[in-house]
């Protein structure tokens, strides 16, 4: 992906803050601007990851855990439609929908070193963490003739030593976003396997 460093560092307004979208209209905003179902189904695991994330290892309340599950959901909403401009216009659009200013957040630091806009709180550092990973647990799973069925850990470790394997996944920011994290690159992926397996 080129850089499209987004030049600015604040996003949203405060006084926003709990403005959240509900799911329904999330999905149809997705509808709307993401007609490739491959990518949309990106968007919907990583919002499932991120979801249960929050509530199983962060204790978040279901406002919270929402505020997670959009940002999943919405995080490469204009990739498809405006290529060159992403995450910009995703963000406009939250920002003139008058969105809490954590999502908006969230979404422009899922890629720090295109969009130059560094994850700053939990549910940055997830984002960023879980969005390549997510990829890679699918594109692994895909190859398998069982798919998500008996799918572990060490097999996705194994083809993210195999350069390449999906080799548009960028190793070095896997590494990167790992190393803001509390969690082992083992653990991350049982937990997107589990979570996102059941996801269409
Ligand atoms: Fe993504």
């Amino acid at each position: 992906m080129a850089t499209h460093n987004l030049g600015r560092s604040t996003f949203g307004d405060p006084k926003n803050a709990g403005n959240l979208m509900n799911i329904a209209e999330a999905h149809q905003l997705l509808n709307e601007w993401v007609p490739n179902d491959r990518l949309r189904l990106h968007m919907k695991q990583v919002a499932a990851v991120m979801k249960a994330w929050a509530i199983k290892k962060e204790n978040a309340n279901e406002q919270t855990a929402l505020n997670w599950e959009l940002a999943g959901l919405l995080h490469d909403a204009d990739w498809e439609k405006y290529p060159d401009d992403h995450c910009r216009i995703i963000i406009e659009e939250l920002e003139k929908r008058n969105i809490d200013p954590e999502i908006i957040h969230c979404i422009a630091s899922h890629g720090p070193n295109y969009f130059g806009v560094q994850p700053e709180n939990t549910m940055d550092k997830m984002i960023y963490a879980i969005d390549e990973l997510s990829g890679f647990v699918h594109a692994s799973a895909l190859i398998r003739p069982t798919r998500y069925e008996g799918m572990d850990a060490k097999s996705v470790l194994k083809k993210l030593k195999t350069p390449s394997f999906a080799a548009q996944v960028s190793r070095e920011d896997i590494n990167d976003s790992i190393s803001r994290i509390d969690t082992s690159i083992d653990e991350l992926i049982q937990f997107i396997i589990e979570h996102q397996k059941d996801v269409s």
